[in-house]
């Protein structure tokens, strides 16, 4: 560790700290373009220079290491004209269309202008023009405009350092210079949403986002992607209960700065809401009803048939839900309605992998997920099976039995529910009650459908592939009518006088905790479950790193350890 003074206040950084480093650690907020803590330096924009003792000319500060003793002045005249200079430089070719611009909000050269920039433009030239290179696909996700790239080279080191693909490069020289695809590439890889994630400018921005939503109506909310078992920690940003975009939250030990393009992507799909009403269906034809008659359809046909034979039940969890979910789904329907079958399955889904070197340890530079959903290991850690050759559902699909009741909590629990003779199979159970949100084949064979909100809906935590429990928050309530899992669960279990229905996440989290292995001792609104908060900005979504910084408390980090046998 090194001491070193900025503007007169003594910090300890570690050794490796740049200058700039060192000034931010100081609460002095250096502006900055081409600066990145998940790229390597460059001192390419010139943005974010100080002076420093000893040293005669003003520095870029991202291009110089401490050492012990340092003094910095990052708010002298001298380091704000050096600035101010560089902003003005950058600014004559800008072709400042912020109203127009898809950046606006969240754009690192609008902030840094209006934090410290000349207040009137000494320039009248006409701004330098891009044909054929504004406005332009690159790639399946990212669209360029290169009136407005500053040449920080940030997406360029981003595709060559962390995705490893390299597709970006400059073309010409000089004042012609941009950023643009090798001949005959794309910018297209598994993260390409990221390379427009760190352009501090509008010159690269996401195709599915652009023009949806001016920035600053949007909510953020701290969640985790549910498209596999590596969890990412995101933000939802939504608005007036319609989610935008999803945009990676950073976790230095999970997913670092980035998430892969499919996760990105589900965000839409959060918006689908097809089941509003619960659904029975007598003699063929289903009708809408409320969800007192269909609690108690549920509720008769499960007690009718664990009166006569309790294996004549199958309930199937799902590696979707909150590990309070299951914990609750296991507390009732094994534990106090003593039915044997209680299971989950999952699929193995293609291989997602987020480049974290970090967090990967001796696997190599990606963090990797097979499982294609986000809590197989908190579902089996709160007491459900994962099914196996001797399991119900096995038999159920063999054809070799078939239960009274198969209540399927997650109606998208694998891509086969969409699978007519997967349905077929599941459909030989007598009555078959589904928790549903999108409308599919296994939901719409169904006797009874029980309407559930999205992952925007609800509270809860998830195990990660590296055993980390990590917490998601609610974005908005589900639309009427229409419930949580966990109020589903809760609403049921008070029919069999299990559960109270005004518990909230948290309190089914504590109710738990020390009967769930891993889970003992856990606190809800510990900083490492909670993860760090949700960014301005994505070109500086680092900026949190140092707002959440008791994320980082060892202490307070709950890994699960690895289940006898391997990964779940
Ligand atoms: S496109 Fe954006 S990230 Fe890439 S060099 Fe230009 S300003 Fe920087
Ligand atoms: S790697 Fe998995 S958890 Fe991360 S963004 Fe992609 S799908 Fe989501
Ligand atoms: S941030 Fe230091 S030179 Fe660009």
């Amino acid at each position: 560790m090194a001491k070193v003074v900025v503007d007169g206040k003594t910090v300890v950084v570690p050794d490796t700290a740049n200058a700039l480093e060192a000034c931010r650690a100081a609460g002095v907020d250096v502006p900055h373009f081409c600066y990145h803590p998940g790229l390597s330096v460059v001192g390419q924009c010139r943005m974010c220079m100080v002076e420093i003792e000893g040293m005669p000319k003003v520095q870029a500060s991202c291009t110089v290491p401490i050492r012990d003793g340092m003094v910095i002045q990052a708010s002298s005249e001298r380091a704000r004209a050096a600035r101010n200079a560089t902003m003005e430089f950058l600014l004559v070719n800008h072709p400042l269309d912020c109203p127009i611009c898809d950046q606006a909000g969240e754009c690192k050269l609008q902030d840094n202008a209006v934090a410290g920039g000349l207040p009137v433009s000494r320039t009248s030239e006409p701004r330098r023009q891009y044909p054929g290179y504004d406005r332009t696909d690159i790639g399946p996700h990212v669209i360029a405009d290169m009136t407005r790239c500053i040449q920080c080279t940030r997406c360029i080191r981003f595709c060559a350092e962390v995705a490893g693909t390299g597709e970006l490069t400059f073309i010409e020289r000089g004042g012609h210079t941009i950023v643009w695809t090798h001949e005959g590439h794309q910018l297209d890889n598994e993260w390409s949403g990221c390379a427009a994630d760190v352009c501090p400018v509008g010159a690269l921005t996401v195709k599915e986002f652009r023009f949806r939503k001016r920035v600053w109506w949007l909510a953020k909310a701290r969640s985790v992607c549910d498209g596999c078992e590596i969890g990412c920690n995101v933000s939802i940003e939504h608005r007036d209960r319609v989610v935008h975009r999803y945009l990676p939250r950073v976790n230095p030990h999970v997913n670092d700065f980035w998430m892969c393009d499919y996760g990105r992507f589900r965000a839409e799909g959060l918006n689908r809401q097809d089941w509003l009403r619960p659904v029975v269906r007598a003699g063929g034809e289903a009708r809408e009803t409320n969800w007192g008659e269909a609690a108690t359809a549920v509720q008769l046909a499960i007690d009718e048939a664990r009166g006569a034979d309790p294996a004549s039940v199958l309930v199937l969890g799902s590696a979707n839900a909150s590990t309070e979910e299951s914990w609750l789904l296991a507390e009732l329907f094994s534990r106090t309605l003593g039915l044997p079958n209680v299971e989950f399955d999952v699929d193995a889904g293609p291989l997602r992998r987020i480049p974290n070197p970090k967090a990967a340890g001796a696997e190599g530079r990606f963090l990797t997920g097979t499982l294609a959903a986000p809590n197989a290991r908190g579902t089996e850690a709160a007491g459900i099976r994962r099914v196996g050759a001797d399991s119900a559902l096995a038999r159920l699909l063999s054809g070799s039995w078939a239960p009274e009741v198969l209540y399927v909590t997650d109606a998208a629990f694998s891509a086969r529910c969409d699978d007519p003779e997967f349905v077929a199979a599941l459909r030989k159970a007598k009555k078959l009650v589904v928790n549903a949100r999108g409308k599919n084949a296994l939901s719409e064979a169904a006797d009874v459908v029980l309407p559930v909100g999205s992952l925007a809906t609800k509270e809860g935590t998830f195990v990660n592939v590296q055993g980390r429990i990590q917490r998601f928050e609610a974005a908005f309530l589900p639309p009427p009518i229409v419930k949580s899992d966990l109020e589903v669960l809760l609403h049921l279990g008070r029919r069999w006088g299990a559960f109270d229905t005004r518990w909230t996440a948290r309190d089914v989290f504590e109710r738990m905790r020390d009967r769930v292995a891993g889970y003992g001792g856990a606190r809800w609104d510990a900083p490492a479950i909670a993860g760090y908060p949700c960014s301005l900005s994505p070109a500086a979504a680092y900026d949190a790193l140092a707002a959440g910084r008791e994320a980082d408390d060892p202490d307070a980090t709950h890994v699960l350890a690895a289940p006898a046998g391997g990964r779940p």
